[in-house]
């Protein structure tokens, strides 16, 4: 087996590789002057089961994917197996309004020309992946959430919003403490109102978990939330760390004690590892 780490996972394909103790291929990623995207595997042949490891956010790493399949069937590949730790465009996952184009499935059906089987990783919507006709799974990372807090003297598990919920169980339970889901109300793009959480938060260690944490709106309205309650820390782990703007900032000055991610995406707060979790599913074949 060989891993090819696109440019927006090399890390975690480079984690992957090890404990798998494969060969790595790093592929060679600029831009032309014009912006668009060149890419190159630098090898003989890549005559074994190939695995990229590539986001498919922001667009120009979709594009990457998208070149990197070709390249990697030209070489030679026996099978080709997209992990994608962050599938970009997930969240239109239907048409909402008349007119607007079903973004997902759009996404899938184009990945789909390229793979013979496709990894995410707690994808907003799982019913996504039936697009793809190849086999695929999305794996959780509650399991690596849980066990990176379970030392932390966590007394709450909560998501903030009933989405999340069973994110919160799992986590929860995993723990061997208390779980349950705030009320959200989204008011813009950036704007969300948190109903006073239905435990009681007096004193408590409180973790949140969500899938992504994409303006850090929700987040920071749910910490202040429960400061308001009366908890003691406050923490948040979320899959993916999509941070737009200043979010790793805003998320950081305010009433939270804890800000990590997993590292889908990579950045300096992506410390909670899925290699292991990607690197069994892919052994698993
Ligand atoms: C919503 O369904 C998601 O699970 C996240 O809660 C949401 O995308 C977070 O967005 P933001 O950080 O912009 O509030």
């Amino acid at each position: 087996m060989i891993i090819v780490g696109g440019s927006s996972s090399r890390d975690l394909a480079k984690e992957m590789a090890t404990i798998l103790d494969c060969t790595y291929i790093q592929a060679a990623s600029t831009r032309f002057p014009d912006g668009e995207c060149y890419t190159r595997i630098d090898t003989e042949s890549l005559d074994d089961d190939v695995v990229i490891v590539q986001n498919t956010y922001p667009n120009d790493n979709l594009i990457e994917m998208f070149l990197l399949q070709d390249a990697v069937r030209r070489m030679g590949a026996r099978s080709v197996t997209l992990v994608i730790p962050y599938f970009g465009y997930a969240r239109q996952d239907r048409v909402f309004k008349p007119g607007e184009p079903e973004s997902a499935k759009v996404m899938c059906r184009h990945l789909d020309m390229g793979c013979d089987r496709v990894i995410t990783i707690d994808i907003h919507k799982e019913a996504v992946l039936d697009h793809f006709t190849c086999p695929h799974v999305d794996l959780k990372a509650a399991p690596v959430i849980a066990e990176y807090f379970s030392s932390k003297g966590i007394d709450l598990v909560l998501s903030p919003d009933i989405g999340a919920a069973g994110r919160a169980k799992d986590v929860g339970e995993r723990m061997g403490v208390p779980y349950d889901h705030l009320e959200k109300t989204r008011l813009s793009g950036v704007d969300v109102r948190i109903a006073p959480a239905k435990m009681d938060c007096q004193g408590k260690r409180v973790l949140i978990v969500d899938d992504m944490i994409s303006t850090g709106g929700t987040i920071i309205a749910a910490a202040q939330a429960l400061r308001d309650a009366g908890a003691v820390s406050v923490s948040v782990a979320c899959t993916h760390g999509v941070f737009v703007n200043n979010a790793i900032e805003r998320l950081t000055g305010s009433s939270l004690d804890t800000v990590l991610c997993c590292n889908t995406l990579e950045n300096q707060v992506s410390h909670i590892s899925v290699a292991g979790i990607i690197a069994e599913a892919v052994r698993k074949g």
